[in-house]
C-alpha cells in the first residue's frame, strides 16, 4: 500500500504524539513530509527518523498562532520539498488557559485552514485534516479523572474543539467545487504526552480507560491511520466530517 504516494505534506505538532505518529505514518505510504512544530529540535528528530528510514522529510519551528509563519511554512514547504497535496492541522494544547487554548486549538487551526485550503485550490486541489477531539463533539466529563478549573482547562477545550468541527465543515462546504477536501478527526484519549498529566492523577489511567467502551486508551499510530485514510484518494468522496477514533467513546 502506498497510499500517498509522490504527494507532499505538511503536518504541524509532528515533534510528538499524534503529529509525529501521522509524519511517519504518511512517509511510509510514500508522501514527503514537513514536520512542523514550536519545539524545533524534536520536530527535527520526526524529520531525521523518516530520512533514516528512506523516506524523504524536512523540518522547520513553527508557532500556528502566528499567521505569517503559518503562511511561511506552506511555501517553505513548497520550496524545500517540491509540492503540497495533503495538509494536516494537527499541533494542539490540553492544559492551558482560556486565550492560550482558543489562541493555539482555534485560530492555530483557522489560520491553518484559510491558508491551506486557498492555495491548495489554486494549485490544483487537495486535501486538508484537523486534530478536533471527541470535546469537539460532545462535553467532558469533569472530575474524572479530576476536577478543572471552568474558565480554562476542559470548557477552553471543549470550546475550541467544537470550534474546528464548525470550521470544517463550513470549508469543506466552500472548497467542495474546488478540489480541496476538508475533514478532522477526533480522537478519543491517546496515549501522548499530553494526555500523561491526566493519566498520572487521581484515578488515573484506569479511570480514563473505563469512559472508553474498548476499556482502553488509543495509541497515536491509531489516529495517524485515520488521518492517512482521509489524506489519500481513498476518501475522494468524503469531506466535511469530523472522524471519531475513540474506542466507541461517543457512541454512547
Ligand atoms: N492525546 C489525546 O488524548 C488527544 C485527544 C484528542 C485530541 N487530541 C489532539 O491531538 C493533537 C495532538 O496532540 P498530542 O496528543 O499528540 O499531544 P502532544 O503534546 O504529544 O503534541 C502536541 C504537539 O503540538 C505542539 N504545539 C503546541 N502548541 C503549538 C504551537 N503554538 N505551534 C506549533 N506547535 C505547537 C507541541 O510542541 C507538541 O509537539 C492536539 O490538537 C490535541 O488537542 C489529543
Amino acid at each position: 500500500m502506498s497510499d500517498l504516494n509522490g504527494k507532499t505534506a505538511l503536518i504541524t505538532g509532528a515533534a510528538s504524539g499524534i503529529g509525529r505518529a501521522s509524519a511517519l505514518a504518511f512517509a511510509r505510504e510514500g508522501a514527503a513530509v514537513m514536520c512542523a512544530d514550536l519545539n524545533e529540535p524534536d520536530a527535527k528528530e520526526t524529520a531525521e527518523r523518516i530520512r533514516s528510514g528512506g523516506g524523504s522529510a524536512a523540518a522547520l519551528a513553527l508557532d500556528v498562532t502566528d499567521e505569517t509563519a503559518v503562511r511561511d511554512a506552506l511555501q517553505a514547504t513548497i520550496d524545500q520539498l517540491g509540492g503540497l497535496d495533503v495538509v494536516f492541522n494537527n499541533a494542539g494544547v490540553g492544559d492551558a488557559s482560556w486565550e492560550r487554548t482558543i489562541q493555539v486549538n482555534l485560530t492555530g487551526v483557522f489560520y491553518g485552514l484559510v491558508h491551506s485550503t486557498a492555495l491548495l485550490a489554486e494549485r490544483g486541489g487537495g486535501s486538508v485534516i484537523s486534530t478536533a477531539s471527541i470535546a469537539g463533539l460532545v462535553g467532558l466529563v469533569t472530575g474524572v479523572p479530576r476536577e478543572m478549573p471552568v474558565e480554562g482547562g476542559f470548557l477552553a477545550y471543549v470550546a475550541s474543539k467544537h470550534g474546528v468541527v464548525g470550521m470544517t465543515k463550513q470549508f469543506a462546504l466552500r472548497y467542495a467545487r474546488k478540489g480541496v477536501r476538508v475533514n478532522a478527526v477526533a480522537p478519543g484519549y491517546i496515549e501522548t504526552p499530553m494526555t500523561e498529566m491526566i493519566r498520572d492523577d487521581g484515578p488515573g489511567q484506569a479511570g480514563i480507560e473505563s469512559l472508553h467502551p474498548m476499556g482502553r486508551l488509543g495509541q497515536p499510530e491509531e489516529i495517524a491511520e485515520a488521518a492517512l485514510f482521509l489524506a489519500s484518494e481513498r476518501a475522494s468522496f468524503v469531506t466535511g466530517v469530523t472522524l471519531p477514533v475513540d474506542g466507541g467513546y461517543t457512541a454512547r
